[in-house]
């Protein structure tokens, strides 16, 4: 949510770095970008409402430049336009942000009675100025950010100029997330590792209430008492490449086309020639005899499909909460109690706020993360990765699959730990789970298929997902995937649940596309799809083989879509990949912005 990026090197190649870090960064954000570069010793500031190439178009590429911050945004206070946007500069100070203000009325008010005149809608422009008055306190710009630290509630996270310090770029930060790049006679600072990877691999993760100063030759980070710290470096380990389209039209499509090698990359860490050896290469789950699994959006779909699974198989209650409902209601959980925190950033102020409302209720906390070292990796006691690598694309995909399979890798374990899964059963998992790579780039394969579907159902207003169970939970799924990129008002309903009002809205031609996989409730599914097909839905079947061969000749669908059988475990990684396919393609025939659709952040790092 909103990207950071920032350079200072000798190269003086500051505007290029900021352009390449903003483009890697505008999954983040994209309603405006802007750069503040050092101008022959005067700061020149360029913004624009849009895109980052709408700025580009705007910049003389050839001015070189030692020293520049930059932004991509997503508007929070105040609507998206250039005014608004971001870097702010007010009297000696130039500053971009990512994160909430929360108390910026407050300090407004104050700095207005100052003196301070405010020309934009937003809280950045408040802490730009709140900087400035103490730095004319002060004249000491460490002292000026842990004093700003102390006033400014909320998350955020800084790249600051001094107007009387050319060379240096100030960073502080406290909830949102900020690295610190480090290259030869050039370093950088980004909110994400993504945006620097054309330039290094080499990074020190700045921490909550920990300030840098960054110049060409060398980074001092210093921790709350303004002591100097040492700090580790990583490298990263990923490769640009998984950052990149690879010749695919979108990176939605192309992180669909990764799936295969996310989920044999995720499996593998655990399982080899045995399945029970997921027990020992996983944080123990023996003690627990209940899980909640906290999680937002497509990983809380994800954490349904869990919940399904563990129940069933482990036997023992699963409770999923949305993280932003978690956090503010009373929780039933206690000492064996396992909190699964689920999200691809790790950044998800919701699910980082649940993380740590959990950990305060003395429960044990596993993280499900993608992106490696994020807070919620770094904040749960334990952390399972799941190993999606960069997933550019605002729609998740890939990641989500990926959390599906940890998800029932876990039920999987708990299963063999409480004695519901035998040793044949287990042996026969293990087959499927070694063939589930392939039976993925089958169905991928399969594209045109789908395709024809989404011309079926693009050009409507309203599309119904319908499924029971686990089913359900991937309704949901492929409902959210549909609407957050095609703008298509989407529901998707628990089967049984359609006559109690929303069967209504069932008129001729209404798409409905419903999902029937799971053979113990298959033909209850069928009968609620028989009443939507007798008020004439237009009905696309998702099924599997084996239920195929009882449906084959039916009439109360359109057309179908049949995936390979396997067992219950990982049918729904071989179930979503038609949902997403179409999804992609109903964007795509409707002419919309499939990465970047309108409204929408990679990663939430607000409230
Ligand atoms: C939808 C989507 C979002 C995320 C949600 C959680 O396609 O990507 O719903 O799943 O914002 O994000 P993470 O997993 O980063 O916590």
């Amino acid at each position: 949510m909103c990207g950071i990026v920032g350079y200072v090197g000798k190269n003086n190649n500051s505007l290029h770095v900021l352009i390449e870090g903003l483009k890697s960064l505008e999954y983040r954000g994209y309603d405006s970008a802007g750069v503040a570069i050092n101008d022959n010793g005067k700061i020149k500031i360029i913004k624009s409402e849009g895109n980052i190439s709408k700025l580009e178009n705007k910049l003389n590429m050839d001015i070189k430049s030692n020293l520049g911050i930059g932004h991509t945004r997503w508007a929070t206070h105040g609507k998206p336009c250039e005014n608004n946007s971001h870097p702010h500069r007010v009297g000696k100070i130039t500053l971009v942000h990512n994160g909430i203000i929360e108390n910026y009325e407050k300090i407004k008010k104050y700095l207005i009675d100052c003196g301070y005149i405010f020309k934009t809608d937003t809280d950045t422009e408040i802490a730009c100025a709140l900087i400035d008055k103490i730095y004319n306190e002060t004249n000491d710009k460490l002292l000026t950010m842990k004093k700003a630290n102390e006033i400014i509630e909320g998350s955020f996270a800084f790249g600051i100029i001094f107007d009387d310090d050319m060379e240096n770029i100030y960073t502080m930060r406290k909830d949102s997330p900020l690295i610190i790049a480090l290259g030869e006679n050039e370093n950088y600072i980004a909110s994400d590792v993504p945006a620097i990877l054309k330039f290094t691999n080499k990074y020190i993760l700045l921490e909550k209430d920990e300030y840098a100063i960054i110049n060409e030759k060398e980074v001092k980070v210093y921790d709350n008492n303004l002591k100097e710290i040492e700090k580790q470096v990583n490298t990263y380990e990923g490769s640009m490449e998984v950052a990149m389209k690879n010749g695919y039209e979108h990176f939605m499509l192309k992180e669909i086309n990764d799936e295969p090698k996310v989920i044999l990359d995720t499996y593998k860490q655990f399982v080899n020639n045995d399945l029970s050896e997921i027990i020992d290469n996983m944080p123990d789950l023996s003690k627990y005899d209940n899980i909640d699994i906290v999680a937002c959006g497509s990983a809380y779909h994800a954490g349904l499909v869990g919940k399904s699974l563990i129940e069933e198989y482990a036997n023992i209650p699963v409770n999923v909460e949305l993280a932003s409902e978690y956090r503010y209601k009373k929780n039933f959980c206690n000492e064996k109690t396992l909190t699964i925190l689920v999200s691809q950033s790790g950044e998800t102020a919701d699910t980082l706020a649940a993380l740590r409302k959990a950990k305060n209720s003395n429960t044990d906390t596993l993280g499900i993360i993608n992106v490696v070292s994020s807070s919620i990796a770094r904040e749960s006691d334990n952390v399972l990765y799941i190993k999606a690598g960069a997933e550019i694309s605002v729609a998740t995909t890939k990641a989500y699959s990926a959390q599906v399979l940890m998800l029932s890798l876990i039920a999987i374990n708990k299963s063999i730990i409480n004695g519901n899964i035998s040793k044949d059963e287990a042996k026969d998992l293990l087959k499927d789970l070694k063939k589930l790579p392939d039976d993925i780039a089958g169905i991928i394969d399969r594209k045109e298929e789908f395709d024809k579907v989404a011309e079926q159902i693009y050009d409507n207003d309203d599309v119904f997902f319908l499924g029971r169970g686990i089913d359900y939970a991937l309704s949901m799924e492929g409902s959210l995937k549909l609407k957050e990129i095609s703008y298509i008002h989407s529901e998707a309903y628990a089967a049984g649940e359609l006559k109690h009002g929303t069967i209504s809205l069932i008129e001729t031609k209404t798409p409905v596309i419903a999902i029937v996989t799971d053979d113990k409730i298959d033909e209850k599914t069928v009968s609620n799809i028989k009443e939507v097909k007798a008020r004439g839905a237009d009905v696309t079947l998702i099924t599997t083989e084996e239920l195929n061969k009882k449906y084959d000749k039916s009439d109360f669908y359109d057309r179908k879509i049949v995936v390979p059988s396997t067992n219950r475990f990982f049918q729904p990684l071989l179930t979503i990949l038609p949902l997403q396919l179409l999804s992609y393609e109903v964007a795509k025939l409707r002419g919309e912005s499939i990465d970047q659709p309108r409204n929408l952040a990679k990663s939430v790092t607000v409230e």
